[in-house]
C-alpha cells in the first residue's frame, strides 16, 4: 500500500511580492501549517549580530550555525525556531537583521543546515512553506509549486507602507546571484505577477489552484 506523504505547498518570491500574507492566508483556507523560511535566516542573522560574529566571514558564520542551539516548535499552526528557548520575533524584523541576512543566507552550510530543518517540519503535517528554494530546492518533489513577484516600485512601495525603507533591488541581486540555491523559478512552478492584484485577489487565485489541483491529485 502506498503511504500518503503530507502535502506541501512551496510559495517562493521575490522580496515583498506578498509572499507571507498570501501564504499565511492559504494556509489558514486549507488547514495547513505555515513556515517562513526567511524568519529561520533571519533567526540566525539576529544570533550572529547579537554575538558579535561578523556575517561577512563565512567560516564564522558556518561554525555559529553548527553549534547554536535551536528548537523548531509549531504553535497555532505556525512553525517558529528558538534559540536557546527563545523566539525573537520582533528582532528579526530589525533594519540591520535584513542588512545582514542575504550574505548568511549565501554560506553554503548555512543553507545546508536550513534545508534539513525545514525537511522537518513535515512532522507537524500539511505545510504552505514561503521561501526563495523551497521548490527548487527544499521541496523540489512537491507538485504545488508558486512563484511570486511584482515590478520593483510596487514592492518598494509595499515596504514603505510597512514602515520599512529597505534596498529591496541590492537584496534580491544578493539571493539570486549567490552560487548556493539561489532565487530562481522552479521548474514546473505557476508564476503569479501580482502588482495589480490585492492580496485576497493572489490568496483567491492561489487557493482555488491548490484546491482544484490537490482535488485532481485524489489527496
Ligand atoms: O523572506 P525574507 O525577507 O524574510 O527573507 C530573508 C532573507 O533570507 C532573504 O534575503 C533571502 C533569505 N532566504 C533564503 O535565502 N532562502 C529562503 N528559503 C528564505 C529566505
Amino acid at each position: 500500500m502506498k503511504t500518503k506523504h503530507p502535502n506541501v505547498i512551496a510559495i517562493d518570491g521575490t522580496s515583498a511580492s506578498g509572499k507571507s500574507t498570501n501564504a499565511k492566508l492559504v494556509a489558514k483556507a486549507l488547514g495547513y501549517v505555515y513556515v517562513d523560511t526567511g524568519a529561520m535566516y533571519r533567526t540566525l542573522a539576529w544570533y550572529c549580530l547579537s554575538n558579535r560574529i561578523d556575517f561577512h566571514d563565512a567560516k564564522a558564520v558556518a561554525t555559529a550555525c553548527r553549534k547554536w542551539k535551536t528548537k523548531l516548535e509549531c504553535v497555532d499552526a505556525k512553525v517558529r525556531l528558538t534559540v536557546d528557548g527563545y523566539y525573537p520575533e520582533k528582532e528579526i524584523r530589525l533594519v540591520e537583521v535584513s542588512v545582514a541576512v542575504s550574505m548568511i543566507a549565501a554560506v553554503p552550510k548555512v543553507r545546508e543546515w536550513m534545508k534539513k530543518t525545514q525537511r522537518d517540519c513535515i512532522q507537524f503535517g500539511n505545510l504552505v512553506m514561503e521561501g526563495r528554494d523551497i521548490g527548487t530546492n527544499v521541496f523540489p518533489e512537491t507538485d504545488y509549486k508558486y512563484y511570486l513577484d511584482a515590478h520593483l516600485e510596487e514592492r518598494t512601495k509595499r515596504r514603505v507602507a510597512e514602515g520599512v525603507n529597505e534596498n529591496l533591488a541590492a537584496r534580491d541581486q544578493r539571493d539570486s546571484q549567490r552560487a548556493a540555491a539561489p532565487l530562481m523559478i522552479a521548474l514546473g512552478a505557476k508564476v503569479i505577477n501580482n502588482s495589480n492584484m490585492t492580496s485576497e485577489q493572489t490568496s483567491g487565485l492561489l487557493i482555488k489552484d491548490i484546491q482544484a489541483r490537490l482535488k485532481a491529485d485524489g489527496r
